[in-house]
């Protein structure tokens, strides 16, 4: 694997992640592939999982890792060609991510979308800036448009938990206090299209995701319905694709309870996390058996290490 930006680079979903499964069962059974190779995190916004999981997967490969904070640690950074810098921002993308590249041997990358210009962030603007400019494997830590190591993480993570080879897998829009990106929705949908899965995604109207990522799944806008049967309700906030960014109308009825929970096949709850309590979902649902939201978390590490182990045997 030369990058891992996005399910394109994943070749056969279910075989990457019956990999983290196994490594699971030895995380330290390659500890000597990645010595002498350092991994560069960098963080453009706040992270908790992605941060921990992706150092601690590079360690258990035997990596030095270092994390910067682009913008706070470091100066900030321009992206425009030909701007006059005469700005805030003191150095520019083609001198900073070219350094970046000349003290690692993979940089993982978290950048956010503005959802502001949805052509820029659609783009993935940011991402290919430092594609253009460093010459080493990258890995994407959530970009504009797409958090791969979370679903790869994901399916591991049904695959552990389901009963069935073809489980009934919901992905439910969930209230937030304040637009999210579409990214791991995105990413969520396109990974689970490529998956042995029963895909249905339930939204308020107004909440529809870019088709080439919700590709063939079924949509459904109420969401009893669509819990009807579910093996795996996976909760997450998006903002709107169509009116980019924005919060449409007042939803807090979409939050999970036990209530929903309940109309589904015993299903196991899922969530990326971080997670509003009692806005997304109702303690009586995260603190439930039903939940798996921290093991979810806990598997980030072997399917960043999967990614990881692809890469370095490509170096
Ligand atoms: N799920 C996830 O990416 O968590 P962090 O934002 O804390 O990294």
């Amino acid at each position: 694997m030369k990058n891992f930006l996005s399910v394109k680079d994943a070749g056969n979903v279910e075989e990457l992640a019956q990999k983290a499964i196994a490594i699971k069962k030895d995380r330290f059974a390659n500890n000597n592939l990645g010595a002498q190779k350092t991994m560069v995190l960098i963080f453009l916004n706040s992270s908790l999982r992605t941060r921990l999981s992706t150092q601690k997967a590079a360690l258990n490969l035997g990596m030095n890792t270092i994390i910067l904070n682009l913008g706070q640690d470091s100066w900030n950074m321009e992206y425009e060609n030909g701007a006059i810098m005469n700005g805030d921002k003191a150095e520019h993308i083609k001198e900073g991510a070219a350094v970046i590249g000349e003290y690692a041997d993979i940089i993982g990358i978290r950048c956010f979308p503005s959802l502001v210009d949805r052509e820029k962030d659609y783009s993935e603007y940011i991402l290919s800036k430092f594609l253009e400019n460093v010459k080493v494997p990258v890995v994407n830590m959530e970009s504009a448009t797409v958090h791969p190591l979370q679903s790869l993480t994901d399916l591991m993570t049904i695959r552990e938990y389901s009963k069935k080879e073809k489980p009934k897998v919901v992905l439910s829009w969930a209230p937030h206090i304040k637009p999210l990106p579409q990214c791991v929705a995105n990413s969520f949908a396109e990974w689970m299209n490529k998956a042995d899965v029963e895909f249905v995604i339930t939204h308020p109207e107004g909440y529809e995701l870019n088709e080439k990522f919700s590709g063939d799944a079924t949509i459904i806008y109420d969401q009893d319905e669509a819990f009807s049967h579910a093996d795996f309700i996976y909760a997450k906030n998006w903002s709107s694709y169509n009116d980019y960014g924005n919060i449409t109308g007042e939803h807090a009825d979409w939050m999970i309870t036990n209530r929903k929970m309940q109309l589904t096949n015993d299903a196991r709850f899922m969530h990326c996390l971080p997670t509003r309590r009692n806005i997304e979902v109702a303690d009586e649902v995260l603190d439930s058996a039903a939940s798996i939201v921290i093991q979810q978390a806990a598997n980030r590490e072997f399917a960043a290490q999967a990614v990881l182990k692809e890469i370095l045997d490509f170096l």
